[in-house]
């Protein structure tokens, strides 16, 4: 080979390529925030380099992808995203759960779970493309795959959430969804879990998200239930997925509720055999306590509850919701009252169904994290490491291969996100050297807010964004927009 001038030589690693391949040794070399050589060990050696950076009994893995995310504001208010980076993660998917910052106008209402969302009249925008247009203006250290969520356009469209859209406002969020797609959105999302959005019918479901079926993308779901209901929640995903043609999501993927512990083995199942038919995916967070909004729903106030973030009383976050309620002398809903808004963390889930689904062959990883107060659920700062380290490692769940291709090559094959999630000639130098050894997550709950070990440099369209245990102070982090044009002609 001709001396080649590169912008980034990685040395002496070990390529875990993202697409669940045995690792090899190879020598990696960047140009122009592109992979453009993977060479014999030592090959690069003689070449020019702008920088180097040593990998031996390191691992060169693909960035991670987090396929689930509500860090719409978070790219553009914390532009160093160190409790991302810290973790590997290269590109975040923002707008999930149905929650978008966008299209939303000054005056629009958010109930919560949207205004926890974008807190603030500050954070809205009243096009998708303008939203777009201010992450590039300041871009984050690591990529945005951008969703534009159905909670969202309710929001902006009806004047009564509490019903059913009718045809007019059907239409209205039709438009939207079609300008999102036109403006690069990747898909649509929806919550209809939460109260904003349970009145919403399949139908107009089926019906705002009809230009995914013309424009392409893909339709991610927070589901309607995840305890008792979950297999007619199924059902209803996999029938919109159906009469749209189109590929669906089913996020963070659980069994909630200690009457339903266990009942994975039929979920996985009925996912497995509707994939004989159409296009599913799914991810899961590596932890049995899940967090949300705090209900203000007295059903949904079953077992141990944990305030990760309260407006009106901060001081407190981190205590359990009962012990407030007993220091206040009043009743919990009486507490959760004088909380509001706040977020909570939730014990709801069984450690066997999240293996079972971290497990299942096509589960994505995902961390769903809240980047909101000082209590946040650990999955904030700990998803990714976790599954390296204690799940892929200490418990043996799949191997190194299988977990890393979970945060990489999936994910960027279910999103459609082209040139990304592989270590490859041509693909985009998104990168994560880690020590397969030493990595796993320290986030507690206790102590949420703690940079993983093992982690040694991380690598966004080939500019290094963390190394040495700290951020760089990097921005390369791109919007990554879906391409009409590669769409459903392909
Ligand atoms: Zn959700
Ligand atoms: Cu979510």
């Amino acid at each position: 080979m001709a001396a080649t001038q590169f912008d980034l030589v990685i040395e002496g690693g070990t390529v875990i390529d993202g697409t669940k391949a045995p690792r090899f040794d190879a020598d990696v070399g960047v140009a122009a925030g592109r992979i453009v050589a993977l060479a014999e060990p030592g090959a690069l050696a003689g070449h020019g380099a702008r920088r180097r950076l040593a990998a031996h009994g390191r691992i060169v893995a693909p960035g991670f992808i987090d396929s689930h995310t509500h860090d719409d504001l978070a790219v553009l208010r914390h532009r160093g995203m160190d409790f991302k980076v810290s973790q590997g993660v290269t590109t975040v998917v923002t707008g999930n759960c149905g929650i978008s910052p966008a299209p939303l106008e000054a005056g629009t209402p958010t109930p919560a779970p949207i205004s926890l969302a974008v807190s603030g009249g500050e954070g809205r925008f009243g096009t998708f493309q303008q939203y777009l247009q201010a992450m590039e203006r300041t871009p984050a250290a690591l990529n945005v795959a951008p969703l534009v969520g159905h909670t969202t356009l309710r929001a902006r469209c009806m004047a009564d959430l509490g019903r059913a859209a009718d045809a007019a406002e059907v239409q209205a969020m039709q438009q939207h969804v079609r300008q999102a797609l036109a403006a690069g959105a990747i898909g649509v999302s929806t919550g209809t879990w939460y109260p904003p959005a349970a009145a919403a019918s399949t139908e107009e479901i089926i019906e705002v998200c009809r230009p995914l079926s013309e424009l392409g993308g893909v339709f991610a779901t927070h589901m309607r239930d995840e305890g008792d209901g979950v297999f007619d929640a199924l059902d209803e995903t996999f029938r919109i997925g159906r009469e749209l043609g189109v590929p669906v999501v089913v996020s963070h993927h659980k069994v909630n509720g200690a009457p339903n512990w266990g009942r994975s083995v039929q979920t996985l199942a009925r996912i497995g055999a509707a994939m004989q038919h159409q296009c599913v995916a799914l991810d899961c967070y590596p932890y049995t306590a899940g967090s949300t909004m705090l209900h203000d729903d007295p059903a949904r106030l079953a077992g141990r509850i944990v305030i990760a973030h309260s407006v009106a009383q901060p001081q407190m976050a981190g205590r359990e919701l009962a012990g407030i309620a007993a220091e206040w002398g009043c009743d919990t809903m009486e507490a959760v009252r004088r909380l509001q808004p706040a977020a909570a963390i939730y014990f709801t889930m069984d450690e066997g169904d999240v293996q079972r689904i971290l497990a299942f062959e096509h589960t994505m990883i995902g961390s769903d994290g809240i980047p909101l107060g000082e209590r946040p659920h650990p999955r904030l700062w700990g998803t990714f490491p976790r599954v390296l380290g204690h799940y892929s490692r200490r418990l043996n769940l799949f191997p190194l291969e299988t977990a890393v291709w979970k945060m990489t090559g999936l994910t960027a094959g279910n999103f459609g996100l082209e040139g990304r999630g592989r270590v490859a000639e041509g693909c985009a130098a998104d990168l994560v050297l880690f020590d397969a050894e030493r990595v796993i997550d320290t986030a507690t709950y206790e102590e949420p807010q703690r940079a993983a070990a093992g982690i040694d440099a991380v690598v966004v369209n080939g500019e290094p964004v963390w190394a040495g245990g700290r951020e760089t102070g990097a921005r390369p982090g791109q919007v990554l927009r879906r391409r009409l044009e590669a769409a459903r002609s392909s």
